[in-house]
């Protein structure tokens, strides 16, 4: 017997069949994904780009992902849920939801009308958070909250953030003043007027000074880019400083390593969880005007190649966002902010 309620509708899903750029990218009708026991179906209203989408699309994570094919991309996402699987409490159908999947297994992705979303991936969105903002919160807002926990980021201090302008960054010097520390803020001269924006105390043009060079000293030194590694910043870091970058690599974990096992300032390296309840403290925040957006270009599914290609430059403003569907409901607002 036919199961109508259930009958296979399809969707439009953003996949490729092997690892490169974004030419591999192939926007492609495939059927509506369904809810296992633990698992939500969203409708999708918005996703962000992050740079980790395109560094497992270019396959420099392959020892994790290996070589099933096809994968979709994206993480973030935001929208109201089109279906509950069995064993999931606290959210129903038409409820708004937002989040962050895992990515490496690549059997999911938020570039699509429909996306799975798993226990601890995701939280309801409160009324008044629009879906672009919900999509362009999640990942990096989570990032830049476990940033200053790993830094153990306390009022009164000074933090020095690198790479201010991205998505990571713009929430680190927004989170960093709530909790009540100095922020220097380091970015491009093109992006100084938007970094000032986000209320910090000192922003600093890495293309107009040698900030590795200044006299200060810093109880959080935090790297969102990756060109500032450890032992480049151990002088801009007070003897009991905490150095967070969020690029690990082995030759990082060894320094982290390092110095756990030395006196002096500490080093970590970023590997971000999804916990609900941060996700909740953070729409909290955006609701309340404490944190914004920076939203460096609005895309179509259509034109989401677009938002990868300026993401992979390396020089992205804020978060990119791809428009995905219109899930409606009284709960549909699509407005920014
Ligand atoms: N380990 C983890 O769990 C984790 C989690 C989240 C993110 N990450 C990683 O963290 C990195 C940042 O992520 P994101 O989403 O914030 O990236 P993003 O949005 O692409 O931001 C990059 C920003 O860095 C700035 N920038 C580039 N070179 C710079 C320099 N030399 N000094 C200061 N700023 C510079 C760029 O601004 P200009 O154009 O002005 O240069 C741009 O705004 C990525 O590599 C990502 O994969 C890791």
């Amino acid at each position: 017997m036919v199961d109508f309620q259930h009958a296979a509708t399809v969707m439009r899903a953003l996949e490729y069949d092997r690892y490169g750029g974004i030419s591999e990218l192939v926007l492609r009708s495939v059927p509506d994904p369904r809810p296992r026991n633990g698992e939500i179906a969203v409708r999708v209203s918005s996703a962000a780009v992050a740079p980790i989408d395109w560094k497992v699309m270019r396959g420099d994570f392959r020892f994790l992902t290996g070589g099933r094919m096809p994968r979709r991309i994206g993480c973030d996402f935001s929208g109201v849920v089109a279906e509950v699987g069995r064993d999931v409490r606290g959210v129903e159908a038409g409820h708004r939801v937002f989040g962050c999947i895992n990515c490496f297994r690549g059997d999911r992705g938020t570039m699509a009308e429909v996306v799975i979303a798993r226990h601890g991936e995701f939280a309801i969105s409160p009324p008044g958070l629009s879906f672009e903002f919900a999509a362009a919160l999640s990942g990096s807002g989570a990032s830049a909250w476990q940033c200053l926990e790993l830094a153990r980021a306390t009022a009164g201090q000074c933090a020095l953030i690198f790479g201010a302008s991205g998505g990571v960054g713009s929430y680190a010097v927004q989170l960093a003043k709530i909790r009540g520390l100095s922020v220097s803020a380091v970015c491009s001269s093109r992006n100084v007027a938007a970094v000032r924006n986000l209320v910090v105390d000192h922003v600093m043009a890495y293309d107009q000074q040698d900030v590795l060079a200044i006299d200060e000293r810093f109880d959080a030194v935090i790297d969102t880019v990756g060109s500032y590694s450890f032992p480049a910043c151990r002088r801009l870091l007070k003897p009991r400083g905490h150095y967070v970058t969020t690029v690990p690599s082995g030759r990082v974990y060894g320094q982290v390593w390092r110095s756990r096992l030395s006196r002096g300032p500490r080093a970590h390296a970023l590997m971000v969880r999804i916990e609900p309840a941060v996700l909740k403290e953070l729409s909290e925040l955006a609701i309340a005007g404490r944190i914004r957006p920076l939203i460096g270009g609005i895309y179509d599914l259509d034109h989401a190649r677009d938002a990868f290609a300026q993401s992979m430059t390396g020089h992205a403003v804020g978060k990119l966002i791809v428009r995905v569907g219109s899930p409606g409901g009284d709960a549909d607002q699509t407005e920014a902010g």
